[in-house]
Protein backbone atom coordinates (compact mmCIF):
# COMPACT_ATOMS: atom_id res chain seq x y z
CA UNK A 1 0.00 0.00 0.00
CA UNK A 2 0.81 3.42 -0.51
CA UNK A 3 1.91 5.60 2.70
CA UNK A 4 0.26 8.99 2.64
CA UNK A 5 1.26 11.56 5.01
CA UNK A 6 0.37 15.79 4.93
CA UNK A 7 -0.46 18.57 7.31
CA UNK A 8 -2.09 21.77 7.59
CA UNK A 9 -0.96 24.84 9.56
CA UNK A 10 -3.67 26.20 12.16
CA UNK A 11 -3.26 30.22 11.55
CA UNK A 12 -6.33 31.94 9.66
CA UNK A 13 -9.36 30.46 8.28
CA UNK A 14 -8.82 27.41 5.62
CA UNK A 15 -10.19 28.97 2.32
CA UNK A 16 -10.32 27.60 -1.16
CA UNK A 17 -6.75 27.23 -2.31
CA UNK A 18 -6.28 24.76 0.74
CA UNK A 19 -9.25 22.86 -0.48
CA UNK A 20 -7.97 22.32 -4.05
CA UNK A 21 -4.83 22.51 -3.63
CA UNK A 22 -4.93 19.86 -0.42
CA UNK A 23 -7.60 18.62 1.31
CA UNK A 24 -10.31 17.72 -1.21
CA UNK A 25 -7.26 14.75 -2.65
CA UNK A 26 -6.30 14.03 0.82
CA UNK A 27 -10.22 13.45 1.79
CA UNK A 28 -10.53 11.32 -1.58
CA UNK A 29 -8.17 9.18 -0.93
CA UNK A 30 -8.22 8.65 2.37
CA UNK A 31 -7.43 4.84 4.02
CA UNK A 32 -5.82 2.85 6.15
CA UNK A 33 -2.34 3.94 5.37
CA UNK A 34 -3.23 7.76 5.45
CA UNK A 35 -1.64 9.95 7.63
CA UNK A 36 -3.36 13.48 8.32
CA UNK A 37 -1.56 16.22 10.59
CA UNK A 38 -2.95 19.30 11.99
CA UNK A 39 0.34 21.00 12.60
CA UNK A 40 0.45 23.47 15.35
CA UNK A 41 4.41 23.57 16.21
CA UNK A 42 4.61 25.18 12.42
CA UNK A 43 2.07 27.90 13.55
CA UNK A 44 4.65 28.63 16.76
CA UNK A 45 7.18 30.36 13.73
CA UNK A 46 4.72 33.61 14.54
CA UNK A 47 3.72 34.27 18.10
CA UNK A 48 0.57 33.19 18.83
CA UNK A 49 -1.89 34.30 21.05
CA UNK A 50 -3.03 31.05 22.80
CA UNK A 51 -6.62 31.19 23.44
CA UNK A 52 -6.67 31.76 19.65
CA UNK A 53 -4.20 28.71 19.28
CA UNK A 54 -6.06 26.33 21.65
CA UNK A 55 -9.07 27.53 19.65
CA UNK A 56 -8.09 27.58 15.94
CA UNK A 57 -6.49 24.06 16.22
CA UNK A 58 -9.22 22.33 17.53
CA UNK A 59 -11.51 24.29 15.04
CA UNK A 60 -9.10 23.26 12.06
CA UNK A 61 -9.45 19.68 13.16
CA UNK A 62 -13.10 20.38 12.92
CA UNK A 63 -13.23 21.05 9.39
CA UNK A 64 -10.96 18.01 8.50
CA UNK A 65 -13.83 16.02 10.17
CA UNK A 66 -16.25 18.13 8.30
CA UNK A 67 -14.58 17.72 5.17
CA UNK A 68 -15.34 14.11 5.46
CA UNK A 69 -11.77 12.60 6.92
CA UNK A 70 -12.90 9.78 8.96
CA UNK A 71 -10.76 8.60 11.79
CA UNK A 72 -12.15 5.43 11.45
CA UNK A 73 -10.49 4.91 8.75
CA UNK A 74 -7.59 7.01 8.14
CA UNK A 75 -5.46 8.51 11.10
CA UNK A 76 -5.63 12.45 11.99
CA UNK A 77 -3.54 14.00 15.17
CA UNK A 78 -2.70 17.47 16.02
CA UNK A 79 1.42 17.58 15.84
CA UNK A 80 2.31 18.04 18.86
CA UNK A 81 0.81 15.57 20.75
CA UNK A 82 3.48 13.15 19.30
CA UNK A 83 6.82 14.13 20.78
CA UNK A 84 8.92 12.52 17.91
CA UNK A 85 8.34 15.36 15.59
CA UNK A 86 10.47 17.54 17.65
CA UNK A 87 13.14 15.03 18.28
CA UNK A 88 12.89 14.17 14.93
CA UNK A 89 13.40 17.84 13.68
CA UNK A 90 16.65 18.50 15.81
CA UNK A 91 18.26 15.60 13.44
CA UNK A 92 17.02 16.71 10.54
CA UNK A 93 18.37 20.48 11.23
CA UNK A 94 21.72 18.71 11.88
CA UNK A 95 21.28 17.30 7.82
CA UNK A 96 19.83 20.20 6.14
CA UNK A 97 22.58 22.79 5.33
CA UNK A 98 22.20 26.91 6.32
CA UNK A 99 22.70 27.36 2.62
CA UNK A 100 20.09 24.81 1.55
CA UNK A 101 17.19 26.41 4.27
CA UNK A 102 18.33 29.80 2.69
CA UNK A 103 17.23 28.97 -0.18
CA UNK A 104 13.68 28.30 0.72
CA UNK A 105 11.55 30.52 -1.06
CA UNK A 106 8.90 30.71 1.40
CA UNK A 107 11.43 32.03 4.04
CA UNK A 108 13.08 34.55 1.88
CA UNK A 109 9.07 36.05 1.20
CA UNK A 110 7.81 36.14 4.89
CA UNK A 111 11.51 37.42 6.01
CA UNK A 112 11.20 39.87 3.29
CA UNK A 113 7.55 40.60 4.29
CA UNK A 114 8.73 41.22 8.11
CA UNK A 115 10.76 44.15 6.97
CA UNK A 116 14.46 45.16 8.27
CA UNK A 117 14.18 44.84 12.12
CA UNK A 118 11.05 43.60 12.10
CA UNK A 119 11.10 39.99 14.07
CA UNK A 120 12.09 37.10 12.10
CA UNK A 121 11.78 33.76 14.48
CA UNK A 122 15.05 30.94 14.23
CA UNK A 123 12.06 28.63 13.76
CA UNK A 124 11.18 30.37 10.45
CA UNK A 125 14.47 29.43 9.38
CA UNK A 126 14.39 25.80 10.56
CA UNK A 127 10.68 25.16 9.76
CA UNK A 128 11.10 23.05 6.59
CA UNK A 129 13.82 20.83 8.92
CA UNK A 130 10.56 20.23 11.29
CA UNK A 131 8.69 19.68 7.96
CA UNK A 132 10.78 17.05 6.62
CA UNK A 133 10.50 14.95 9.79
CA UNK A 134 6.54 15.47 9.78
CA UNK A 135 7.10 13.24 6.54
CA UNK A 136 9.66 10.75 7.56
CA UNK A 137 8.94 9.63 10.75
CA UNK A 138 5.68 7.93 8.90
CA UNK A 139 7.93 6.42 6.13
CA UNK A 140 5.34 8.36 3.68
CA UNK A 141 5.87 7.71 -0.08
CA UNK A 142 3.30 10.47 -1.08
CA UNK A 143 2.73 13.24 0.37
CA UNK A 144 -0.42 15.44 -1.13
CA UNK A 145 0.06 19.21 -1.01
CA UNK A 146 -0.24 22.69 -3.27
CA UNK A 147 2.60 23.68 -5.26
CA UNK A 148 4.08 26.14 -2.55
CA UNK A 149 4.94 23.11 -0.70
CA UNK A 150 7.13 21.52 -4.18
CA UNK A 151 10.17 23.18 -2.68
CA UNK A 152 9.64 22.06 0.96
CA UNK A 153 8.94 18.11 -0.18
CA UNK A 154 11.97 18.42 -2.28
CA UNK A 155 14.39 19.29 0.46
CA UNK A 156 12.88 16.55 2.23
CA UNK A 157 14.02 14.06 0.00
CA UNK A 158 17.55 15.44 -0.35
CA UNK A 159 17.62 15.06 3.53
CA UNK A 160 16.35 11.75 3.61
CA UNK A 161 18.36 10.80 0.85
CA UNK A 162 21.65 12.42 2.60
CA UNK A 163 21.11 11.07 5.80
CA UNK A 164 20.25 7.29 4.25
CA UNK A 165 23.99 7.55 2.49
CA UNK A 166 25.62 9.01 5.88
CA UNK A 167 23.77 6.68 8.45
CA UNK A 168 22.46 3.65 6.32
CA UNK A 169 19.02 3.43 4.98
CA UNK A 170 16.86 4.95 7.60
CA UNK A 171 13.83 7.05 5.70
CA UNK A 172 11.75 6.22 3.26
CA UNK A 173 12.23 9.26 0.01
CA UNK A 174 8.75 10.80 -0.59
CA UNK A 175 7.51 12.58 -3.66
CA UNK A 176 4.83 15.40 -3.85
CA UNK A 177 1.66 14.88 -5.30
CA UNK A 178 -0.54 17.34 -6.92
CA UNK A 179 -4.24 17.97 -8.01
CA UNK A 180 -4.75 18.43 -11.49
CA UNK A 181 -6.41 21.36 -10.88
CA UNK A 182 -5.89 23.91 -8.55
CA UNK A 183 -2.98 23.06 -7.08
CA UNK A 184 -2.02 26.87 -7.04
CA UNK A 185 -5.16 28.78 -6.79
CA UNK A 186 -4.32 32.63 -6.77
CA UNK A 187 -6.06 35.46 -5.23
CA UNK A 188 -9.06 36.81 -6.97
CA UNK A 189 -8.29 40.54 -6.69
CA UNK A 190 -4.30 40.15 -7.22
CA UNK A 191 -4.78 36.40 -9.78
CA UNK A 192 -0.59 36.94 -9.95
CA UNK A 193 -0.57 36.41 -5.86
CA UNK A 194 -1.62 32.75 -4.50
CA UNK A 195 -4.73 32.80 -1.80
CA UNK A 196 -3.48 32.87 1.07
CA UNK A 197 -4.63 32.26 5.16
CA UNK A 198 -2.87 35.66 5.84
CA UNK A 199 -5.40 37.73 3.62
CA UNK A 200 -8.73 36.52 5.96
CA UNK A 201 -10.37 39.58 5.39
CA UNK A 202 -9.36 40.18 1.77
CA UNK A 203 -12.17 40.51 -1.05
CA UNK A 204 -9.92 37.61 -3.17
CA UNK A 205 -9.89 34.71 -0.64
CA UNK A 206 -12.49 32.61 -0.35
CA UNK A 207 -13.06 30.75 2.92
CA UNK A 208 -14.42 27.41 3.78
CA UNK A 209 -17.07 28.62 5.93
CA UNK A 210 -17.99 31.95 3.76
CA UNK A 211 -21.68 32.49 3.34
CA UNK A 212 -23.44 31.82 -0.19
CA UNK A 213 -24.00 35.70 -0.42
CA UNK A 214 -20.19 36.60 0.38
CA UNK A 215 -18.84 33.95 -1.91
CA UNK A 216 -20.87 35.28 -5.02
CA UNK A 217 -19.86 38.63 -4.50
CA UNK A 218 -16.39 37.52 -4.44
CA UNK A 219 -16.41 36.02 -7.60
CA UNK A 220 -18.29 38.03 -9.58
CA UNK A 221 -15.80 40.89 -8.92
CA UNK A 222 -12.92 38.50 -9.54
CA UNK A 223 -10.47 40.48 -11.43
CA UNK A 224 -10.60 39.22 -15.22
CA UNK A 225 -8.89 40.85 -18.25
CA UNK A 226 -10.49 42.85 -21.33
CA UNK A 227 -10.04 41.10 -24.18
CA UNK A 228 -12.80 38.54 -23.34
CA UNK A 229 -12.09 35.47 -24.47
CA UNK A 230 -12.56 32.34 -22.24
CA UNK A 231 -9.03 30.36 -22.76
CA UNK A 232 -6.92 28.50 -20.06
CA UNK A 233 -3.70 30.85 -20.20
CA UNK A 234 -2.09 30.87 -16.50
CA UNK A 235 0.55 33.34 -18.41
CA UNK A 236 -1.62 35.38 -20.54
CA UNK A 237 -4.80 35.30 -18.46
CA UNK A 238 -4.34 35.01 -14.72
CA UNK A 239 -7.53 35.84 -13.63
CA UNK A 240 -9.92 34.04 -15.85
CA UNK A 241 -7.56 31.02 -15.90
CA UNK A 242 -7.58 31.07 -11.86
CA UNK A 243 -11.49 30.65 -12.34
CA UNK A 244 -11.21 27.67 -14.56
CA UNK A 245 -8.71 25.68 -12.13
CA UNK A 246 -11.60 26.59 -9.73
CA UNK A 247 -14.40 25.76 -11.57
CA UNK A 248 -12.74 22.69 -12.74
CA UNK A 249 -11.53 21.66 -9.61
CA UNK A 250 -14.36 21.85 -7.48
CA UNK A 251 -16.41 19.76 -10.11
CA UNK A 252 -13.41 17.38 -10.72
CA UNK A 253 -12.44 18.14 -14.65
CA UNK A 254 -9.61 19.81 -16.20
CA UNK A 255 -9.43 24.07 -16.47
CA UNK A 256 -8.85 23.21 -20.32
CA UNK A 257 -12.34 21.20 -20.45
CA UNK A 258 -14.02 23.51 -18.97
CA UNK A 259 -13.13 26.48 -21.18
CA UNK A 260 -14.67 24.88 -24.15
CA UNK A 261 -18.05 25.49 -22.38
CA UNK A 262 -17.76 29.68 -22.09
CA UNK A 263 -17.65 32.23 -24.29
CA UNK A 264 -18.22 34.96 -21.92
CA UNK A 265 -16.69 35.83 -18.00
CA UNK A 266 -20.60 36.40 -16.71
CA UNK A 267 -21.20 33.39 -17.13
CA UNK A 268 -18.20 31.51 -16.16
CA UNK A 269 -18.53 32.93 -13.13
CA UNK A 270 -21.65 32.96 -12.07
CA UNK A 271 -21.23 28.71 -12.56
CA UNK A 272 -18.17 29.07 -10.99
CA UNK A 273 -20.29 30.70 -7.65
CA UNK A 274 -22.83 28.50 -8.15
CA UNK A 275 -20.22 24.90 -7.82
CA UNK A 276 -18.14 26.63 -5.05
CA UNK A 277 -21.49 27.38 -3.12
CA UNK A 278 -23.23 23.93 -3.55
CA UNK A 279 -19.65 22.00 -2.80
CA UNK A 280 -19.21 23.69 0.44
CA UNK A 281 -22.56 23.79 1.66
CA UNK A 282 -22.73 19.74 2.89
CA UNK A 283 -18.98 20.80 4.38
CA UNK A 284 -20.65 23.83 6.25
CA UNK A 285 -23.41 22.10 7.75
CA UNK A 286 -21.34 19.27 9.05
CA UNK A 287 -19.20 21.85 10.62
CA UNK A 288 -21.94 23.77 12.82
CA UNK A 289 -22.55 19.91 14.06
CA UNK A 290 -18.97 18.99 15.03
CA UNK A 291 -18.21 22.51 16.12
CA UNK A 292 -21.08 21.81 18.99
CA UNK A 293 -19.09 19.22 21.01
CA UNK A 294 -15.17 19.52 21.20
CA UNK A 295 -15.16 16.91 23.53
CA UNK A 296 -15.23 14.33 20.91
CA UNK A 297 -13.05 15.76 18.57
CA UNK A 298 -10.58 16.00 21.52
CA UNK A 299 -11.34 12.57 21.94
CA UNK A 300 -11.04 11.16 18.50
CA UNK A 301 -7.41 13.35 18.05
CA UNK A 302 -6.20 11.30 20.72
CA UNK A 303 -7.08 8.22 18.88
CA UNK A 304 -5.30 9.52 16.06
CA UNK A 305 -2.03 10.75 18.50
CA UNK A 306 -1.91 7.66 19.91
CA UNK A 307 -2.04 5.52 16.54
CA UNK A 308 0.54 8.39 14.99
CA UNK A 309 2.92 7.35 18.09
CA UNK A 310 3.39 3.80 17.39
CA UNK A 311 4.64 4.51 13.99
CA UNK A 312 6.52 7.59 14.99
CA UNK A 313 8.28 6.15 17.97
CA UNK A 314 9.63 3.29 15.54
CA UNK A 315 10.75 5.56 13.02
CA UNK A 316 12.90 7.68 15.56
CA UNK A 317 14.27 5.00 17.74
CA UNK A 318 15.84 3.92 13.98
CA UNK A 319 17.02 6.89 13.18
CA UNK A 320 18.48 7.40 16.66
CA UNK A 321 20.16 3.87 16.55
CA UNK A 322 21.76 4.99 12.93
CA UNK A 323 23.41 8.01 13.54
CA UNK A 324 24.91 6.57 17.19
CA UNK A 325 22.80 8.06 20.15
CA UNK A 326 23.61 5.63 22.68
CA UNK A 327 20.63 3.59 23.71
CA UNK A 328 18.98 4.34 26.54
P1 LIG B 1 -0.36 25.37 4.78
O1 LIG B 1 -1.01 25.18 6.11
O2 LIG B 1 0.06 26.75 4.40
O3 LIG B 1 -1.33 24.86 3.64
C1 LIG B 1 -1.98 23.58 3.71
C2 LIG B 1 -2.08 23.00 2.31
O4 LIG B 1 -2.80 23.89 1.45
C3 LIG B 1 -2.05 24.13 0.26
N1 LIG B 1 -2.29 25.50 -0.22
C4 LIG B 1 -2.70 25.79 -1.47
N2 LIG B 1 -2.99 25.01 -2.52
C5 LIG B 1 -3.42 25.63 -3.65
N3 LIG B 1 -3.55 26.98 -3.77
C6 LIG B 1 -3.27 27.80 -2.73
N4 LIG B 1 -3.43 29.11 -2.85
C7 LIG B 1 -2.82 27.21 -1.51
N5 LIG B 1 -2.47 27.72 -0.30
C8 LIG B 1 -2.15 26.66 0.47
C9 LIG B 1 -0.59 23.96 0.69
O5 LIG B 1 0.25 23.68 -0.41
C10 LIG B 1 -0.70 22.81 1.67
O6 LIG B 1 -0.67 21.57 0.98
N6 LIG B 1 4.30 23.69 5.48
C11 LIG B 1 2.92 23.30 5.26
C12 LIG B 1 2.36 22.42 6.35
C13 LIG B 1 3.13 21.19 6.64
C14 LIG B 1 3.17 20.01 5.86
C15 LIG B 1 4.00 19.11 6.57
C16 LIG B 1 2.60 19.66 4.64
C17 LIG B 1 3.91 20.98 7.74
N7 LIG B 1 4.42 19.72 7.71
C18 LIG B 1 4.29 17.82 6.06
C19 LIG B 1 2.88 18.39 4.13
C20 LIG B 1 3.68 17.48 4.85
C21 LIG B 1 2.05 24.55 5.20
O7 LIG B 1 2.40 25.58 5.73
O8 LIG B 1 0.84 24.37 4.59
Amino acid sequence: MTRVFSGIKPTGHVHLGNLLGALIPWVERQDADSIYCVVDLHALTVPQDPDELRGTTLRLAQVLLSLGLDPEVCTLFVQSHVHEHTELAWLMECTASFGELSRMTQFKDKSDKAGRGGFVSGGLFTYPALMAADILLYDADEVPVGDDQRQHVELTRDLAERFNSRYGPTFTVPRATFPSAGARVMDLQEPTAKMSKSDDQAPGTILLLDEPKAIERKIKRAVTDSDGEVRFDVEAKPGVSNLLSILAGVTGRTPEAVAADYERYGPLKADTAAAVVERLAPIQTRYAELAADPAETARLLAVGADRARETAAATLARARDNIGLLPR
